[in-house]
């Protein structure tokens, strides 16, 4: 009789660093991001953009490879006209609708939006709804989930409080990895829920959700521990929760991780709420 292996689990690489793969990713993003500055005539602009109330479509050709049509920043005065609307999330749920964009509509049951506070300061970034967030529509709500709220919780906070979204709004089947052009389809929507909430520092949850968010390729194990500022926002790469339920050892790697987001925001005058 044979059995039936396991159901592959993306995030068993998660900490598998090794520094020369680090620096060759470094070097690789940052020729991209070089050649894409100097291609749009912006050569010698700050590496970070500032995060600007952007529209979904504004996101998509920021993130696109034709620079001539890379937006420029709406003025002060524009955004006060109400000439560029900061969006809401209700606007990008809108613009998202039932959305047919990617093969994973084809298998998804629902979509995974986002919950929480649409004010919330501090945000958390997954990689993909699993099956029970497919079921339900919410996002976090397996085993991972119920380890994310206690991580949350244990910061002083609540799924109430916080945001919690995915870079993929729908499951890939068997939990796969998100392929690129799901991502590059679904990290226009993120940037624009980011825009909506504008949270002071976004917990990136494993090492798809923190490339997305910092255009990078590289390991958790070298992004994590350390703030990135990217989308004006600052970001905290951490262990992703289900990675932490295999590998209970990293618990400790992923608290202070959280302990730097904890004191990062009692620096600049944000105080938890549960
Ligand atoms: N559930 C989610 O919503 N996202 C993940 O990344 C994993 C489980």
């Amino acid at each position: 009789m044979t059995s039936t292996p396991p159901t592959p689990d993306p995030h068993d690489a998660e900490d598998a660093w090794d520094p020369r793969e680090e620096l060759l990713a470094l070097v690789g993003s940052l020729r991209v991001a070089v050649e894409r500055q100097a291609r749009a005539g912006r050569w010698g602009a700050p590496a970070t953009a500032t995060l600007r109330p952007v529209a979904v479509a504004d996101a998509r050709r920021e993130l696109s490879d034709e620079p001539a049509r890379l937006p420029e920043p709406p003025d002060e005065a524009e955004l006060e006209d109400g000439a560029r609307p900061r969006p809401t999330l209700a606007s990008v749920r809108a613009e998202l609708g039932d959305c047919q964009r990617c093969k994973l509509a084809a298998t998804r049951t629902k979509l995974v939006f986002g919950a929480g506070a649409e004010d919330a300061a501090l945000m958390f970034v997954g990689e993909a709804p699993g099956a029970e967030e497919d079921r339900t529509g919410e996002p976090f709500v397996g085993r991972a989930g119920e380890l994310l709220d206690k991580m949350i919780e244990a910061m002083g906070w609540s799924r109430r409080t916080v945001y919690i979204a995915n870079l993929l709004k729908c499951r890939p089947p068997n939990n796969r990895d998100p392929a690129p052009d799901e991502a590059s389809e679904c990290r226009p929507f993120l940037v624009a829920q980011l825009g909506a909430i504008a949270p002071r520092i976004v917990v990136a949850l494993g090492r798809p959700a923190a490339n997305a968010l910092l255009g990078m390729d590289a390991p958790i194990g070298a992004l994590r521990g350390k703030f990135h500022e990217r989308l004006g926002v600052k970001i905290m790469p951490t262990f992703h929760p289900a990675y932490l339920l295999r590998e209970p050892g990293r618990k400790r790697d992923a608290w202070s991780d959280l302990k730097l987001v904890m004191a990062e925001l009692e620096r600049i005058g944000v105080h938890a709420r549960a």
